[in-house]
């Protein structure tokens, strides 16, 4: 019954979009009708600029982590704070509060792996960010560390609620980049610091 009602908690977190909310009280903006027309960080930081769009960023991150320690402090099994970690998300990419138009989720995954498993995040975001910095492609370093966290958990032998808390997230995010993907493919994906989203 906690687990239920923490992953609930979790999923009403998650799906407060802080790139809409900063959108509207900045601009008085959808972040959605805007550039890539994605609630994320990137988009915000494409739109609004550095400040809001790091400001979005870290509130994400919080996000994930708050609802990952909530699943520890309300049950604290092994399962509960992964479940909670996967709702924020969910409430991130479809949010019951923005008629469930949300991101793409990276964000809040990062919070969420660096809370359950903070060395293989670290080494998938150092690898993501080098590969985000050579290419500016934000989406191609989003989808490397969504797809290398559940194999450095796996290499590492953490418990195996990790590795599946991981690849369910590495799925989600590729998911959620399909028009990312088909634009790398292209040669026509945004690069970051592009003017036209
Ligand atoms: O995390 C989102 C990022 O990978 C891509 O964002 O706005 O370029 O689609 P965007």
């Amino acid at each position: 019954m906690f687990t239920v009602i923490a992953v609930l908690i979790s999923y009403l977190l998650g799906s407060v979009s802080f790139s809409i909310l900063i959108g509207k009280w900045v601009k008085g903006i959808d972040i959605r009708s805007h550039g890539s027309g994605n609630a994320g960080a990137t988009n915000t930081l494409r739109v609004l600029g550095k400040g809001p769009g790091i400001t979005v960023f870290l509130l994400d991150i919080a996000k994930g982590v708050v609802a990952v320690c909530l699943g520890m402090l309300i049950v604290g099994d092994e399962w509960t704070p992964v479940l909670c970690g996967l709702a924020a998300i969910a409430g991130h990419n479809w949010p019951i509060w923005f008629r469930f138009k949300g991101g793409k989720g990276i964000a809040t995954t990062v919070g969420v792996m660096a809370t359950l498993a903070l060395v293989p995040c670290l080494i998938a975001g150092v690898i993501a960010i080098a590969a985000i910095v050579l290419t500016r492609f934000v989406s191609l370093g989003s989808l490397l560390f969504a797809l290398l966290t559940p194999v450095i958990v796996l290499i590492m032998g953490m418990p195996m609620a990790l590795f599946w808390a991981a690849f369910i997230l590495c799925i989600f995010a590729f998911v959620r980049h399909r028009s990312n993907i088909v634009k790398l493919l292209q040669g026509n994906e945004n690069k970051l610091g592009a003017k036209k989203g």
